[in-house]
């Protein structure tokens, strides 16, 4: 395993745990916390024992309170924007993931807090929970997909409110918005919850899986035919293993033993 400086990452029973470890400044995102985040990716991608992950924040307070301010103060117009590419690019990763990946947010979720979560294919907080693109009171925009990621999921209108105004919403108006898939009250029952989901969706077949994840995120991608992404996946299904034992174990009334080939 490799070894990280902000972040604490631990393999439990197949779930990998990735939690963002800089309590004392609420977790903010500096560079070396996005360099953690890629190796890690990079270690989901490949260890075949993992088969979902939960990404959360350390402590009671914040899940990420956004990027580093004292590194943004710094760029210029060169670095700014490898700095934008590199976090979108890493962020990119965890949505491109073929293993399920869930939120736990856990406190303030703003600028890159909030993009990090929305990279994640689903979202369960606690009731303290708090989202909020303030860039704006910064002088800056989001940089890490947040403009396009939010739009897409709440829509135009509040997309503008939050990212215009800088206002922050709770959990429960995260959760009407649709930005959030659950509300749990506590720490422990938010857990609980994202282990739920992570089993339910490990208990499929793996490679279906995959080809769902590559299909609802081509809806983003304006260079690809999503209906075809679709089509083509749907078919390689039919080559799969697992879609021969899916549809044997339904006609004879008996449950799938998925193998993930
Ligand atoms: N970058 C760097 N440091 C941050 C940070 C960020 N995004 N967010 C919080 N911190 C640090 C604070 O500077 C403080 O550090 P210090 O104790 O060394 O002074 C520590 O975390 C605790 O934060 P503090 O502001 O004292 O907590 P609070 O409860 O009063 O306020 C917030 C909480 C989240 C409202 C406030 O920290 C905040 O507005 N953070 C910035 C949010 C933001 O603009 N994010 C987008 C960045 S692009």
């Amino acid at each position: 395993m490799a070894n990280y400086q902000n972040i604490l990452f631990e393999n439990k029973e197949g779930i990998a745990h990735l939690t963002i470890n800089r309590p004392d400044k609420l977790n903010a995102l500096n560079i070396q916390t996005i360099e953690d985040i890629k190796v890690a990716f990079e270690e989901i991608y490949d260890d075949a024992t993992i088969k979902g992950v939960v990404i959360t924040g350390a402590g009671e307070k914040a899940f990420v309170a956004g990027a580093d301010i004292s590194e943004i103060a710094e760029l210029n117009e060169l670095n700014a924007r490898k700095f934008a590419e590199s976090g979108q690019e890493v962020f990119s990763a965890i949505e491109n993931c073929h293993k399920p990946v869930v939120a736990l947010v856990n406190g303030f979720a703003l600028g890159g807090g909030c993009e990090l979560a929305m990279a994640c294919h689903m979202r369960v907080a606690t009731a303290n929970a708090r989202f909020g693109q303030p860039e704006v009171n910064l002088g800056v925009i989001p940089g890490y997909g947040g403009t396009q990621r939010l739009t897409q999921l709440i829509g135009k209108a509040k997309s503008f409110e939050l990212c215009m105004t800088g206002d922050m919403i709770n959990a429960n108006q995260a959760l009407t918005l649709g930005l959030l898939n659950y509300v749990l009250d506590t720490q422990t029952e938010a857990i609980a919850k994202c282990e739920e989901i992570l089993n339910k969706v490990i208990s499929k077949a793996p490679v279906a899986i995959g080809l769902v994840i590559d299909c609802i995120n081509a809806v983003s991608n304006e260079q690809e035919n999503g209906y075809q992404t679709e089509a083509n996946g749907f078919a390689a299904c039919t080559k799969t293993a697992d879609f021969a034992e899916g549809t044997t174990a339904f006609l004879e009334k008996r449950k799938p033993e998925f193998k993930g080939e």
